[in-house]
This record gives structure tokens, sequence and C-alpha cells, in this order.
């Protein structure tokens, strides 16, 4: 066989065998993923949606809940690693303190995807990050409440989310962007509620017992709906109206928050799409059988829903996906 049809018929083979693991996509490729826990409907969905994905695409996912802990995420990466997994997603709790265990992931060639939450580390210890700009969502955020206020004054209470995890910080540092230059709008009381529903509810409760039972505030700025939800609650039992006493602005986009809009309780919320997964997936199947790196980066939307949005409408589209 001359060299020419050899090379041929050998180029001919690689391409054929580059089609097969095309289609064959994740199918039978083993992934951890290290999930933060359940602290909201928006994490439930998250779980919910990134196994039916894996489970679609024929992906033996290996599960880790956290249960909040960095720790345990730490810990179960390392298990991953010693399991010799084809690839990590990570949901990572905090921003700081990955460098270590990352760089284990990289020295094993085993490709990390971080999920809905950014961290503080060199890029090149993971494969790529899908998230929402979390700064643009405080800045959609507060952006919704300047236009509501426009000259009236406004003091707005604000349900931080987990202390040191990336949309806590980015999403603080979007809204104090967006309300920056409109001095009748500002912050007087800020705290962590966890991104739970209870603590958002407990805070809310001393916020509005130090502001004299809540005549004082305009509005409550919450880093995720179920804070907002709590606060709502907190709001009614102080004798006070929800969504127009107080208004009530967050981010996530879970059914409850359109139950509220419904009941006229809640008055805007930025969309956090549950679907981390799908992308992920997308890009460790072109990586893993085609060697496409992907962007570093994959952002997903940030859309605002108010009650001009179909809340009802919205509350059923989302009420089936595990929220
Ligand atoms: O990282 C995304 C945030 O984490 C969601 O907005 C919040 O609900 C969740 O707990």
């Amino acid at each position: 066989m001359s060299l020419t049809r050899t090379l041929a018929l050998g180029a001919g083979m690689a391409s054929l065998m580059l089609s097969a693991a095309w289609a064959e996509g994740l199918q039978g490729k083993v992934i951890g993923f290290s999930q933060i826990g359940s602290e909201s409907g928006w994490r439930a969905a998250e779980t919910s949606v990134t196994k039916s994905e894996a489970e679609a695409r024929g992906v033996d996912l290996k599960f880790a809940d956290a249960q909040q802990k960095q720790e345990n995420q730490i810990k179960a990466i390392r298990g991953f690693i010693a399991q010799g997994v084809d690839a990590i997603l990570v949901a990572p709790v905090v921003a700081t303190g990955w460098e270590e265990v990352l760089t284990e992931a990289k020295e094993a060639s085993i490709p990390v995807v971080l999920l809905d939450r950014g961290i503080e580390a060199p890029e090149d210890l993971y494969l790529t990050s899908v998230a929402s700009d979390q700064v643009k969502e405080g800045r959609v955020a507060a952006e919704w409440l300047v236009g509501s206020v426009a000259d009236k004054d406004c003091n707005v209470v604000e349900l931080q989310g987990t202390v040191g995890s990336s949309p806590a910080i980015n999403r603080k540092q979007g809204f104090e962007e967006g309300i920056a230059g409109h001095d009748n709008i500002r912050i007087t009381r800020s705290q962590t509620g966890d991104f739970t529903r209870a603590k958002g509810k407990e805070v809310m409760e001393g916020f509005l017992k130090a502001e004299g039972g809540g005549a004082s505030i305009c509005a409550v700025y919450a880093h995720n709906d179920d804070m907002a939800v709590g606060a709502i609650q907190a709001i009614k039992d102080a004798g006070l109206k929800p969504g127009s006493d107080i208004l009530v602005v967050s981010i996530d986009a879970v059914p409850d928050i359109f139950a509220a809009m419904v009941a006229g309780e809640a008055n805007a919320t930025v969309e956090l799409t549950p679907n981390m997964a799908g992308p992920a997936f997308d890009a460790l199947d072109a990586y893993l059988n085609a060697g496409t790196m992907p962007e570093k980066f994959i952002i997903t939307e940030s859309k605002l829903y108010t009650p001009a949005d179909d809340p009802q409408g919205e509350y059923d589209r989302r009420k089936g996906l595990g929220y």
C-alpha cells in the first residue's frame, strides 16, 4: 500500500473515530458532582435538572451533597479524583480556598467545571465556569427599584446570601452600583440570611424591630427569592403589606416568588436558570470527545420579571421542575 493511501486511510479512521465519539456524547462517562446542599428552592431545582440532564445523556453521575460545608466539597472532590472520574462538576459554596484541591484534579488530568458560583483562583485550574453575571443581577434589581420609586425617599434593607460566596459579594456590588447617584435611595441595614427562607424571615424580623416596626423601610432587597419569601412572612406578621407597604425585590425566579406576585406580595425578581448542567455537559462533550476548549465563562441570562409578566403562567411553567 502506498504511503499516501496509508495516510489517507489513517486520517479517515481518525475522523471516523472522532465522529463515533461525538455520536456517543457523554454516554458511559463517570462525572462527579459536588453540590453545595439544599439551602434554597433554586438549589433543589439545579440538583434535579443536573440529575435529569445526566440521565438523558447516559452519564453515570456521582452526586455528593456538601451540606453547605466547603470541607465536605473538598473531601468529595478528592474522592472523585481517587475514583478516576472523567470530569468533575462543582458548585463552590464560597469563593476562596480551592487552589490546592483543584491543582490535585489538574495533576490527575480531570477537567473541572464550576457551576453557578465563581472562585478566586487561577483560571487554568478549571475548564470552564457556567454561571450568571451576578453583578448584573444586582444591577438589574437596583434599576427596577430606581425606576419604581422615582424621586421618593427609599430606605432599603438588604438580605445578603452566604458570607464569602460569589453571589453574595457580586449581587451586593451590583445593587450598590445600580443605586449609585440616586441619593434618595440608600441601604440602611444589611445582614446575611444565608440564602435560606428561615434565616431570611429571622433577619427581617430583626430589621422590622430595629426600624420602628417597619415604618421607615421602603424596600427589601434579598439576594435570593427564598430569603424574600421569608421576609414577606415577617412583614405580614408585623401587620404590614409586603409588595405595597414594603417593596420586595429579589433574585432567582422560583415558583414561590411568582405565587407571591400573584398575591400582590412581591414586586420583582431576576431570573437565574437552574439549568447550568446543560451547557456544562455540552462543554465537556466537546472537550472530552474532540479536545475543543470551551469559553472560559459561559454566562446565563438575567431577565427581570414583575407582576406584568404573567406571574401565574410563570408559576405554572416552573412548578414541575424540582424547585
Ligand atoms: O449560587 C446561586 C444561588 O445559590 C441562588 O441564587 C440561591 O438561591 C442559591 O442558594
